[in-house]
């Protein structure tokens, strides 16, 4: 989705913002700009593409500049050319804007606009509010731009700059994430931490209504009702190097390698003296009020989510209902008071959970939020927050997110499950152990990565495939099937094993790739005999099981082998093969793997 960068300080401005921008990237974008204020006016520069693109288009030219704004643009309205690119000048060239969401009003404003004589020069909805500052500028454009939003139906995060205020960025936010980097003898706004890390740790998360005005040396931030605020001062705890590739050829693979180190500082923050504490979210009192667990999210989070559920029943023993968050809030679900509803989210900022997390909370139930980013807005919604250990995620597609985020509901469900008294002291200290033997076990799952690319080499080739499971296994076939046809565009569906025949198998052909992940002891019967019915009908069998199994390695026509675990905690192990899978596919077909077409990171539009 769409990024945003400002800075206000004292020179290189053109440099830091392009920086910022390159951070950006990987959140999906289809052309990028700069606007900066240089010797008395407003000069924009923008293109369609890669921001290398706007980078040679900008080479040489001197912008000498303490203040400007910058933007990458993931497409909703109008389509990816120079023209609808960000910055957004007003008709005079005395403003210029950026913006992150959509301006549901905006084709009346336009109207209104144009019948005033006002001449657009985009197809987008952005242009509306360079447009709008131009027409109500009244000198103070801190006073102006306060006077615009309110016009303004939608989302938001804007960075805007006016030619006679060269000391003055004005950003404001709502329903579209926006942080203020403080430095020294300059300031930041940014959608994104992660492009503020070179210069700043300390950020300011804008809240919804909030307006701000940056100055060299100050920040100030007024609520919707122009009272001035102060928000909480937040320090980041991720390091430049995390967001950065470290000498891997991309991030998704350096984020695949990081797991081990991930899910153990997961693990660490919450297991203390072997006890796991998340007195912080949930007492005994509080669990004793709880008769129903709801799990939504969207998309990896939401397959993390099924791990999630998969954990609750089988170790805490609670009812828990999954839904994907865009349609959780259409399904009427029955929740109460007593009902716990966690959302799961990467970047915190996902608008269809941030809008169940809404509606949930308008039920009275009590919102637990598992996500990654401190001080998203997901975070500061729900009544409890759960953070992950993963660092900052930086490949379109989630892997270490998805892992840690396993971590927490594994060791959430022996909480409660210890809570709750349906688990004794010895199954809690084994499942504990478990847990953390694991993390070991990872390491070796990813020390095997060479084999992987043997098998990433047969399927480049293939256009479509099956991922199939049983039980947590059918939850990992889900998730590997995504990951598949997101980064490798090869068409993948997952199927519960014993499903395939009810219809699909028709679909089978001399050398379709089946992949079978076959963990669960109870059913490894029934999987063999599910491989032998594709098997005869010309499938290529990739399986992925434990190392001891002969039965399952007799059958398949390639086998990646897991070490052994207690098949509960499986999923830990037989995502990373897949993940691997995945991307090797994708980097033996030449895709860009961290951005992947159509994708953005963040996904912030319903
Ligand atoms: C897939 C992927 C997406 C996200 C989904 C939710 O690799 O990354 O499916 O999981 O868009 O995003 P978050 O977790 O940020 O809410």
């Amino acid at each position: 989705m769409c990024g945003i960068v400002g800075y206000i300080g004292r020179g290189n401005t053109k440099k830091i913002i392009l920086q910022g921008l390159k951070t950006l990237e990987y959140r999906g974008y289809d052309s990028s700009g700069i606007a900066l204020i240089s010797k008395g006016n407003i000069v924009v520069e923008k293109k369609a593409g890669r921001i290398e693109k706007l980078e040679e288009s900008i080479a040489g030219k001197d912008y000498p500049s303490d203040i400007g704004i910058g933007h990458t643009r993931w497409a909703t309205h109008g389509v990816p050319s120079d023209k609808n690119s960000h910055p957004h000048y007003s008709m005079d060239k005395s403003v210029a804007v950026v913006h992150n969401g959509i301006i549901e009003n905006y084709q009346n404003l336009r109207k209104e606009l144009v019948g005033k004589g006002f001449i657009f020069s985009s197809d987008t909805d952005t242009e509306v509010i360079s447009q709008l500052i131009q027409d109500m500028y009244n000198g103070d454009i801190l006073d102006t731009v306060e006077k615009v939003i309110k016009r303004l139906e939608g989302s938001y995060a804007i960075g805007v700059i006016h030619k006679d205020h060269p000391n003055e960025l004005i950003c404001a936010r709502e329903h579209s994430p926006l942080v203020i980097g403080i430095g020294n003898g300059e300031n930041f706004i940014a959608s994104d931490v992660s492009a503020l890390l070179k210069y700043t740790k300390d950020v300011y998360y804008l809240e919804d209504g909030d307006i701000a005005t940056l100055k060299i040396g100050s920040v100030e931030i007024f609520d919707r009702d122009k009272k001035t605020v102060s928000r909480e001062k937040k320090h980041i705890e991720w390091s430049l190097e995390q967001a950065t590739k470290c000498g891997y050829p991309h991030f998704m693979l350096k984020e695949i390698f990081e797991q081990p180190q991930v899910i153990k500082e997961t693990f660490e923050k919450r297991v203390h003296n072997k006890k796991i504490d998340f007195s912080d979210i949930l007492t005994y009192e509080e669990i004793k009020n709880i008769n129903k667990i709801y799990i939504v999210a969207c998309g990896t989070a939401y397959h993390a989510g099924l791990q999630g559920q998969f954990a609750f029943q089988k170790i805490a023993k609670l009812e828990v209902f999954t839904d994907v968050a865009s349609e959780f809030r259409y399904s009427d679900p029955f929740i109460d008071e007593k009902t716990m509803v966690i959302f799961v989210s990467q970047s915190g900022e996902t608008s269809d959970t941030l809008a169940a997390l809404k509606e949930a909370k308008t039920k009275k139930a009590l919102t637990v939020a598992i996500t990654n980013v401190v001080g998203s807005t997901i975070s500061r919604e729900a009544h409890k927050v759960i953070y992950t250990m993963a660092g900052p995620e930086i490949a379109v597609a989630s892997t270490k997110a998805y892992t840690t985020q396993i971590t927490i509901f594994y060791l959430f469900s022996l909480y409660i499950g210890k809570l709750k008294g349906v688990i004794s002291d010895e199954k809690y200290q084994e499942y504990l152990s478990d847990i953390e033997n694991i993390l070991e076990k990872v390491q070796k799952v990813i020390n095997n990565h060479e084999k992987i690319k043997f098998i990433a080499e047969y399927l480049k080739d293939k256009t479509n495939g099956f991922f199939i499971g049983r039980g947590l296994d059918y939850k990992i076939a889900l998730e590997a099937s995504l990951k598949m046809k997101e980064v490798s565009y090869i068409h993948t569906e997952a199927f519960a094993s014993g499903e395939l025949k009810h219809g699909t198998i028709a679909l089978i052909e001399s050398g379709t790739p089946v992949i079978v992940i076959a963990t669960q002891k109870n059913l490894l019967d029934k999987s063999v005999s599910n491989i032998k019915e594709v098997k005869a009908r010309g499938a290529y069998i990739i399986t992925v099981g434990f190392e001891n199994d002969e039965n399952l390695k007799e059958v398949s026509d390639s086998f990646i082998s897991l070490p052994l675990c207690d098949d509960l905690f499986s999923g830990f192990l037989s995502i990373i093969p897949l993940q691997l899978l995945s991307y090797y596919t994708s980097s033996l077909k030449g895709i860009d793997v961290d951005k992947p077409r159509n994708l953005a990171k963040s996904v912030t539009v319903e």
